[in-house]
């Protein structure tokens, strides 16, 4: 695995699909996991059936300009109607885990207080049809849908967020931990961040880099705190949180490049995980993150600290960034695929197979890190229907050289123990809207109609040892 440095053009990866695979399912090894991850949000709809709460989404995207389009997902891929159908689904493409998110303000409508026992009861009925299919349910606690009602005293920015998350979590393993064992507290904390609360192109849309480091606190402590509530709560629970990934190249072997990719590095890679192993925030190359001190109490130290038996990555692509003197404090900029010559997914997200295997590697050094799932990777592409048919090559070539990159860090010792694909609906892709399709199946969003994509059958073929012609 390289060290940060200067980014060396690689050949491209395999676009259209490998004919003949060279590795199979069984080299990952028997207990490896396989699933599919979907969020709430995205996928659910029904945002004011049942005595759901509105969430920042539902507010957000209300919003003149904010969403592609002017997307919502009052309706989505309707799953909390047709949950049964598209679980039939994962069963039948092959895979054993289904990760899904549960809606906060769909069990507790005003974020804090009364719930809404028909909320717990669609994630009962969930979870009962995936053990009934023989699919072990995997749970995140929060991907992105904070109850609207706690953004109005301040979301993440409050501090009082701690208490109002742990009595959500607790609520939540006390209803199902039962019958759910894998838990993941947080979903890509970073994200919320820094485009929910910094650039405000996701909900709750606000803007400024003042509430930044306050709400990277929260979070931090939130993801140590939910960790504390599932273990004291749940017996044999196996808890873990996601967070998003990207390995950084610095555009030249120039000091203030390389400078400046590790200062990307710190925010993209190390501001969630290394408080949580006790390494604090990462001050080191990157002092402005000083000033979180101005947020934390006495003892915060300890409590960001939690020992999570795995760590989710979900990486999509790498970067590559250069010094500017045009972005105050970060001093940074990121070069756009799009103007390197690298191949990219409709996201303009550069494809890169390397970037998965050198990320593993990185979190791999961490002593702290007792297992790894990779908890998302996907592309989106534009799906063509070729009469009943969706010839998505790209998707499937995607898939394939990314599988393969998280066999090599494997074979070269990394603790790599389940992959779940992103996603399995065509669904409501946040600021996107439904313009950007990740899933395995396509979903006609006018009629709900289902269409396994030829990704889906290969992955299905690849689940199942069959030879494909995908
Ligand atoms: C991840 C999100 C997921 C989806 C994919 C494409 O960052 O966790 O909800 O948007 O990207």
């Amino acid at each position: 695995m390289e060290e940060i440095g200067a980014y060396r053009t690689k050949g491209h990866p395999v676009e259209n699909g490998h004919s003949d695979l060279t590795f199979r399912k069984e080299d990952f090894g028997h207990d490896f996991r396989w699933g599919v991850a979907t969020a709430s949000h995205q996928i659910e709809g029904s945002t004011d059936g049942d005595g759901r709460g509105a969430c920042i989404w539902d507010e957000f995207s209300q919003k003149k300009g904010k969403i592609k389009n002017g997307d919502h997902a009052r309706v989505a891929c309707d799953f909390y109607n047709r949950y049964e159908e598209d679980l039939a689904l994962v069963a039948s493409l092959g895979f054993k885990q289904f990760r899904f998110s549960i809606s906060w303000s769909r069990i507790i409508p005003a974020g804090y207080g009364e719930i809404n026992h028909k909320g717990v009861d669609f994630y009962n009925r969930l979870i009962d049809k995936c053990l009934e299919l023989d699919i072990e349910p995997w749970v995140t606690l929060y991907h992105w849908d904070l109850p609207h009602a706690l953004e109005k005293r301040g979301g993440w920015k409050n501090r009082k967020i701690v208490e109002w998350f742990s009595a959500y979590v607790e609520i939540c393993t006390h209803a199902f931990g039962d019958r759910v064992k894998n838990w993941l507290v947080l979903n890509e904390p970073m994200a919320v961040a820094g485009l929910g609360y910094t650039t405000g192109l996701h909900a709750p849309g606000k803007k400024g880099l003042w509430n930044f480091l306050p709400v990277v606190h929260h979070l931090a402590l939130c993801q140590a705190e939910g960790g504390r509530v599932i273990r004291r709560t749940v017996a044999d629970a196996y808890i873990g949180t996601a967070l998003s990934c990207s390995y950084v190249h610095a555009y030249s072997d120039n000091p203030k490049d390389v400078r400046a990719a590790k200062r990307a590095d710190a925010l993209m890679n190390r501001l969630f995980i290394e408080p949580a192993l006790g390494l604090g925030y990462p001050v080191d190359v990157f002092s402005y993150l000083l000033n979180i001190r101005k947020y934390m109490k006495p003892g915060d130290e300890e409590k960001l600290k939690f020992d999570f038996d795995f760590i989710g990555l979900q990486n999509y692509f790498s970067v590559v960034v250069r010094h500017s003197y045009l972005s105050p404090v970060l001093w940074l900029k990121e070069v756009p695929a799009g103007l390197r010559n690298v191949p990219v997914t409709e996201m303009g997200w550069e494809i890169d197979p390397d970037g998965m295997y050198n990320i593993i590697g990185q979190f791999e050094k961490y002593q702290g890190i007792k297992e790894i799932i990779i908890s998302e990777n996907g592309a989106s592409f534009t799906d063509n229907l070729n009469g009943n048919e969706i010839p998505d090559k790209r998707r499937t070539g995607f898939f394939q050289d990314y599988l393969g990159a998280v066999l090599r860090a494997k074979n070269d010792g990394a603790k790599v123990k389940g992959y779940f694909a992103w996603t399995l609906l065509d669904n409501f892709e946040w600021a996107e809207g439904f313009s950007a399709r990740f899933g395995l199946v396509y979903v006609d969003f006018k009629t709900q109609q289902r269409t396994i994509k030829h990704s889906g059958k290969w992955f299905s073929h690849f689940l199942n040892g069959i030879k494909s012609s995908e």
